[in-house]
């Protein structure tokens, strides 16, 4: 696939896959101002068995979000209602794409976007003036610019809120009145300072776990959201396959057209999850390590040893190469961690070599990089 941006937007992505929907999605219920129906959203996140028919072509929908169907359909149905719909979980864990892919189904827009930071004020979620406009001719609509939550507002669109909790809670709370109200006051425009939101409109945040007690949220905002849970995928051979899946997007993108090494992809999700968990498939408590085991920093180790081997190699996935890297994804957190990992191959690792030979013996082989 050809695109002219390194990672174009998740409407533009999956735009084949969007217009079939359209076509496939008549008579079905939906709600006001959406793009999609329930169902036909559901289908765009979980994928269809069945290619959908487009005209004269079918159109495979791809399996996006792989591990709870049943929280992708109670997130859709919370966007069609009146609350909010919060994202909570550890880093990695999907909850951004999750947060893209809805906006892009429903919306057809996910870079309604306002991005939480330390730094983030009201002015940036709700709107700002363009002050060469207000001097000349006072406050006015020409001289309002609209931020995301405006701008959602105003379309009947959906609002992305990242990473809410690394925003000032007085910040937050701005949101309070707008979701519980629908409606923005501009006192600045007087008696017309009023805008009232289309149907369509709401907001979806996410928030990560690690962040907790940064800038906790009130009580008071979090009333006006569903709260949704993301867990971590909880088996190893779904993380093998998300593993393949995105860096076989990323390799094409990039024109790399190395064969994937499933063995390495194993090693790998069997390595983040063990780790993750504290435990092994063999029931064998280990010591967890304070870094985060996330399936995107298993995804990215993969993709940046594929890397090296297609640029420096012969495009084999060379297992030392994976433990560099590994200890590179792990050791930017605490050197501590570094150690957990060393028992991890001194004792797992070592008895799957064993029991297993292979891809397992050569990992086991390279331990001598974990540095
Ligand atoms: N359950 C999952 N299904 C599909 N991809 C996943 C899953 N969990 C993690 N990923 C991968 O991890 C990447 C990072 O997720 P992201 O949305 O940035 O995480 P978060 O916002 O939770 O930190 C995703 O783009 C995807 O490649
Ligand atoms: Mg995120």
């Amino acid at each position: 696939m050809e695109h002219s941006v390194l990672r174009p937007q998740a409407e533009r992505r999956y735009q084949a896959e969007l217009a079939a929907l359209r076509v496939w999605d008549q008579g079905n219920r939906k709600p006001q101002n959406w793009q999609l129906s329930p169902k036909a959203v559901r289908l765009f996140i979980l994928g269809s068995r069945e290619p959908v028919r487009c005209g004269g072509e079918t159109v495979a929908i791809q399996k996006k979000y792989l591990g709870n169907d049943a929280l992708v359909e109670r997130c859709i149905i919370t966007l069609a209602g009146n609350r909010g719909l919060m994202l909570v979980g550890e880093p990695g864990t999907a909850k951004t794409m999750l947060s893209e892919l809805l906006s892009a189904a429903i919306s057809g827009c996910s870079t309604n976007t306002v991005q939480g930071t330390a730094g983030t004020t009201e002015d940036m979620i709700k709107y700002s003036w363009n002050y060469a406009l207000l001097l000349a001719n006072g406050p006015s609509r020409q001289a309002l610019v609209p931020a995301p939550l405006y701008v959602g507002m105003e379309k009947g669109i959906l609002t992305r809120f990242e990473e809410i909790t690394r925003t000032p809670a007085e910040v937050q709370d701005s949101l309070i009145s707008v979701l519980s109200d629908k409606v923005l006051n501009i006192p600045e425009l007087g008696d017309e300072g009023l805008l009232f939101a289309r149907p369509g409109f709401n907001v979806i945040g996410t928030a990560n776990t690690r962040d907790k007690g940064v800038n906790e949220m009130s009580s008071a905002l979090k009333r006006r959201f569903n709260f949704e849970t993301v867990l971590p995928v909880g088996d190893v051979a779904l993380e093998k396959q998300i593993i393949l899946n995105e860096v076989g997007a990323l390799a094409a993108a990039a024109g790399i057209t190395q064969p994937l090494d499933e063995e390495a992809a194993e090693l790998l999700a069997t390595t983040y999850h063990e780790l993750r968990e504290g435990v092994t498939a063999e029931g064998q408590r280990i010591e967890k390590p304070s870094a985060v085991m996330s399936t995107a920093e298993a995804v990215s180790v993969y993709y940046q040893t594929l890397m090296t081997a297609w640029y420096y190699g012969d495009g084999r996935m060379d297992e030392g190469c994976l433990v560099d890297n590994l200890v590179g994804a792990v050791a930017k957190e605490s050197r501590e961690d570094m150690e957990k990992i060393s028992g991890y191959f001194a004792t797992v690792v070592r008895d799957k070599a064993r029991r297993e030979g292979g891809a397992w013996k050569r990992y086991y082989e390279a331990r001598g990089r974990l540095k």
